[in-house]
């Protein structure tokens, strides 16, 4: 087979070269370039359906004669992953599994592909892997428990990283799913970049996609991501695939966190929890209280929060330790939490509630190396942060949720009725909230004491009592 010709394209303005320059010289753009397969075939037979006549003309159809479609999914009766899927695999569909290295995303595949081909009717598995070696993996497969029975003649493995070649040996015999693992490793052998690079990375997808929906065959990639969250790569593949899953915790704690930033076949609500054990992952169903820290005493600068994933309440632990700065300008430190919301809760925290931390060395964290990014969060830090500062721990069984505004007022936060009722199902007994606008409103959940409050200033009353503000601390004039 001839070698398809490959060209540089801009991503900005689409203007094609026939060697990679830092700059586009059609728009000006900056690294934009990326090298692309051209297909010209492509353009002949999309001219040859366009000239087929008027029968062919395109039709709009009245939105109550469309027929709602349902979309066939198979279950993977892994229950987490299933939920986070929307109800399971949709045959076609190309699904993203993203997350750090080592976090845990090859055992999760080679557990998903087991489950889908867990009866005997289901057909066999398609795992392609650029990453590792066959014996690798069946030795993965093994710690999991996977060759105990007939599985280990359903799951083929393929050591390999060429796309072509993969979706050759898919063709030869259809799986009832190809994972891929993983899409930073494959590459296409028309384009001369490196696997990983953008272009390669970005025609890989293309290639697996056709695949997928050309034989109605699932297809599931494993994809690293950075530091930053981002999934490395071209951002377009996430724009491409039909769903983008991220597998998230902390490579020092066992829970990991599945979450779907985006799905075409399902909501994105939804979170699945599990914990990585000696023979693979298991699934937390009842996972409200499993982000939180074991410790008998309440601890200073320890605040529980009531959050919501999706439809599902999960109490979280946030951590605040502060400590007088010694040199220079004071640290501060977020993991789990947004960094942005932490240098407003600390100005708020100064102005409005009389909590100075301008001298301070801030840290703040989730238990368990849980993110949460609603703003509800903003209470439970602010008051971990002020429990921290005066050394003072809150009661226990008090749990803490809402928004704070830049006048220190709360502001209320979705499913809060949710929330309280997981909080008392839980044995927490006093929950602290924002108190609601004037208009009815539904009985707090028995077995909790609700706080309503209206502004930070109240919350830490409520929270930690009457007293000097923050301890011999100098409230500052100014905060820059
Ligand atoms: P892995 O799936 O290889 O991560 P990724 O593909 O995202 O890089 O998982 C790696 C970690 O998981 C490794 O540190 C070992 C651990 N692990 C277990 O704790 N139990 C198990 O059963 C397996 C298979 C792995
Ligand atoms: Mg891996």
């Amino acid at each position: 087979m001839a070698r398809a010709e490959s060209r540089y394209v801009c991503q900005s303005c689409g203007e094609a070269f026939l060697r990679w320059e830092g700059q586009c010289r059609a728009c000006g753009g900056w690294n934009s370039l990326v090298e692309t397969v051209v297909r010209s075939a492509g353009r002949a037979e999309r001219a040859r359906v366009r000239v087929t006549g008027p029968s062919d003309r395109a039709t709009a159809t009245p939105l109550d004669a469309i027929v709602e479609e349902t979309v066939p999914r198979r279950p993977i009766g892994i229950g987490e992953l299933d939920r986070v899927l929307g109800g399971g695999l949709v045959a076609g569909a190309v699904v993203l599994l993203g997350g750090e290295p080592g976090i845990g995303k090859s055992t999760l595949l080679l557990q998903a592909t087991a489950g889908l081909v867990g009866d005997p009717g289901s057909g066999g598995a398609l795992y392609a892997t650029g990453e590792e070696s066959a014996s690798q993996v069946r030795m993965r497969a093994a710690r999991l428990g996977l060759l105990d029975g007939e599985l280990g003649g359903r799951i083929r493995i393929l050591a390999e990283n060429d796309i072509d070649r993969v979706v050759e040996a898919a063709r030869a015999e259809p799986p009832a799913v190809l994972v891929v693992d993983s899409v930073q490793t494959a590459m296409v052998a028309d384009l001369d970049g490196a696997p990983g690079s953008v272009g390669q990375v970005r025609e890989a997808t293309l290639r697996l996609m056709a695949f997928a929906k050309g034989e109605g065959i699932a297809v599931i990639l494993a994809g690293h991501v950075t530091k930053d969250g981002s999934i490395a790569g071209p951002k377009t593949l996430e724009h491409l695939v039909d769903a983008v899953l991220s597998l998230e915790g902390e490579r020092t704690s066992t829970l990991r966190l599945l979450r779907a930033t985006k799905n075409r076949f399902g909501s994105t609500d939804e979170v699945g929890v599990f914990e990585m054990r000696e023979r693979g992952l298991a699934e937390v169903t009842d996972p409200a209280r499993a982000f939180l820290a074991d410790h008998d005493e309440p601890a200073p600068g320890s605040v529980i929060a009531p959050t919501l994933e999706g439809s599902r309440p999960l109490l979280v632990e946030v951590q605040a330790l502060v400590a007088a700065a010694r040199y220079g300008s004071p640290t501060r430190r977020a993991s789990g939490v947004d960094p942005n919301r932490l240098s407003l809760l600390l100005a708020v925290l100064g102005r409005r509630a009389g909590v100075g931390l301008s001298g301070h060395d801030v840290y703040a964290n989730l238990a368990g190396g849980l993110t949460v990014v609603e703003p509800g969060l903003d209470l439970p830090l602010a008051l971990a942060l002020a429990s921290s500062l005066r050394d003072r721990p809150v009661s226990t069984g008090l749990v803490a949720i809402g928004e704070v505004g830049l006048l220190g007022e709360l502001r209320s936060v979705p499913g809060l009725d949710r929330r309280l009722r997981e909080a008392a199902r839980l044995g927490f007994g006093r929950a602290i909230v924002p108190r609601a606008a004037p208009g009815p409103r539904a009985a707090a959940p028995a077995g909790i004491e609700v706080v309503a409050v209206a502004t930070l200033a109240e919350a830490i009353r409520a929270a930690l009592g009457a007293g000097s503000p923050g301890r011999g601390e100098p409230v500052p004039a100014m905060l820059g």
